[in-house]
């Protein structure tokens, strides 16, 4: 007889979130090894980005001026794309995804921080990627003056969103917390004005109890 081959549970879904400037990417890495550890395969990807077209509108995105609604819908176009041919896959094979945002920083920067409708978003999201939501969402939480203070300390070019005055922050920051007590089973709070140990820590205590 045919025995079919066990198929492995659906991967888990995990997205970081918080406003430029928390701190959140330098801690992707440490979780995905975590989760690595407990013998798990991890796809570590990004948004706007994680697929070769994604990337191109990533660039066009942080770099070239374009109307506001332009932009939601290119955030939207380039998750569609990460989600058929990175995301779904993944979860399908039963590998984790952890994603440097996702939805929460449509919701936080570009109707929170733009000022765009939501509810266009709410059905943008319904379009692209139906009932699919992270399993879990860490959002690092800080004012955005010491945010706006981490980001002049770096020499580098900014893109068009770390150029943003910090009542743009502010109001991202807002959004993301209102979304976080919509959600709060979902998006768990990382106050990220401590030192990247305890930081650290709190992650891996988070993601232990949430996921593995
Ligand atoms: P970011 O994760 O900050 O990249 P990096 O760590 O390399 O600076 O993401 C780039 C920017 O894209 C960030 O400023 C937030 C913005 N963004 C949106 O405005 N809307 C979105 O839906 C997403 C995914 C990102």
């Amino acid at each position: 007889m045919n025995q079919a081959k066990p198929s492995r549970p659906r991967g888990k879904f995990v997205t970081f979130e918080g406003i430029d400037g928390a701190g959140k990417s330098s801690h992707i890495a440490g979780a995905a090894a975590l989760v690595r550890g407990r013998g798990l395969n991890v796809v570590s990807t990004r948004e706007p980005g994680g697929t070769p077209l994604g990337e191109k509108l990533r660039a066009l995105l942080l770099h070239e001026a374009m109307h506001l609604e332009t932009e939601a819908l290119l955030m939207f176009a380039a998750r569609r794309e990460h989600l058929e041919r990175v995301i779904e896959p993944a979860l399908e094979r039963g590998d984790w995804v952890i994603c440097d945002r996702f939805s929460d920083a449509t919701y936080a920067y570009q109707s929170g921080g733009r000022g765009l409708d939501r509810g266009k978003f709410a059905q943008l999201e319904r379009w692209v990627h139906g009932h699919l939501q992270p399993d879990l969402t860490l959002l690092f939480d800080l004012p955005s003056s010491i945010a706006s203070r981490r980001i002049a300390a770096q020499a580098r070019e900014l893109d068009r969103f770390e150029l943003e005055r910090a009542e743009f922050h502010e109001r991202v920051r807002l959004a993301y917390l209102d979304r976080a007590a919509a959600a709060p089973q979902r998006i768990r709070v990382i106050d990220a004005d401590q030192a990247p140990e305890a930081i650290t820590t709190l992650i891996q205590e988070t993601l232990i109890r949430h996921c593995l």
